[in-house]
């Protein structure tokens, strides 16, 4: 049984913590530097799984980092969520200070583990976790294309009145609002999107799709989304401990791929025991790849900012 650690017990890491024991991925270490919070939640998802039938998965939940020794992946969630008006990069500073110490107690005890970084600014706290812990670049990587692919597919399909599942898309680029819908690719029940919708209505689904989590922000005035990102990270966990080789969009390392160098940004990844098997090139159009590039543009300079 794999053991993956959590490193935030607040809104998005206890939901995923509830969901990696509901689907028996396996047992979890549960952290948080505010004392007993960690600890309250674990007890209480314990007791839920003895209404639920999974009962025989563990759950610890702790503020002592010694505890996470083992584990084969570590997902990031401690940091500050957004406030209304806020921008993911808004969360730069604090933030920064918050995955550098997370990452040093990850480096000291769980070395040879896989960093699933969830804390925004996302693309820019993958780098610094990369860089941080000293990991190899597959073993470091971030959530966010699937989180941003599944609300375009949820907006696409509210617009054509099918299932989601008839939908198939991805979104490359940075979790902000440079992200980077590949419409080119985008098909609806096998046919393509720009013969099912019209342009208005397509950049339409396209802005609902980038001020999805700002329009959360907004309702729910303190903090921010958290059943759909922690969804989401548990499919990325899923590949992972499963060792699928599924194709997923992931903030991976570049190392020439898309023409980009030594940045993480939003691309397909396949995903494995060993985390990012691949980084995967599919064609794009000259607009969609001008877009990739500057959405990187945009985080190297807060990158700058910070190291
Ligand atoms: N070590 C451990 N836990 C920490 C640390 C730290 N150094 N700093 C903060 N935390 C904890 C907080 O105590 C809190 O319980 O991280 C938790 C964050 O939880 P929430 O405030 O509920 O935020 P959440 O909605 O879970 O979002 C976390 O994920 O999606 C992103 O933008 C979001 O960056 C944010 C992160």
């Amino acid at each position: 049984m794999s053991t993956i650690s959590i490193i935030g017990a607040g809104q998005v890491g206890a939901t995923l913590a509830f969901l990696t024991l509901e689907r028996k991925l396996g047992n979890v270490i549960l952290i948080d530097y505010v004392e007993g919070l960690a600890k309250g939640k674990a007890l209480d998802i314990m007791q839920a799984g003895a209404l639920a039938g999974f009962e025989k998965n563990s759950i610890v939940g702790t503020d002592d980092y010694s505890e996470i020794k083992n584990s084969k992946i570590v997902v990031i969630t401690a940091g500050l969520p957004r406030k209304p008006g806020m921008s993911r990069l808004d969360l730069l500073k604090k933030n920064s200070e918050i995955v550098s110490s997370v990452v040093k107690e990850i480096a000291t005890y769980a070395p040879e583990s896989i960093i699933l970084v969830v804390t925004n600014p996302l693309d820019v706290m993958t780098y610094l976790a990369y860089k941080k812990s000293n990991f190899k670049p597959n073993c470091v990587l971030g959530q966010a294309g699937v989180l941003d692919t599944a609300r375009l597919k949820y907006f696409i399909a509210q617009e054509c009145k099918v299932p989601p599942q008839e939908i198939s898309t991805i979104i490359l680029g940075g979790h902000g609002n440079s992200m980077v819908p590949i419409i080119s690719k985008t098909t609806v029940s096998g046919k393509p999107l720009v013969e099912v919708l019209s342009r208005e209505t397509i950049e339409r689904v396209i802005e609902k799709t980038r001020s999805g989590g700002a329009e959360i922000v907004s309702l729910l005035k303190t903090g921010s989304a958290y059943y759909a990102p922690a969804g989401a990270t548990l499919m990325m966990l899923d590949a992972m401990v499963k060792d699928t080789n599924s194709l997923l969009p992931a903030s991976a390392y570049l190392n020439g791929e898309y023409g980009l160098k030594d940045i993480y940004v939003g691309v397909p990844v396949r995903l494995g025991k060993k985390g990012v098997r691949e980084v995967v090139e599919i064609s794009l159009t000259d607009k969609e790849k001008e877009a990739l590039h500057k959405s990187a543009a945009i985080y190297r300079q807060s990158i700058k900012e910070i190291l």
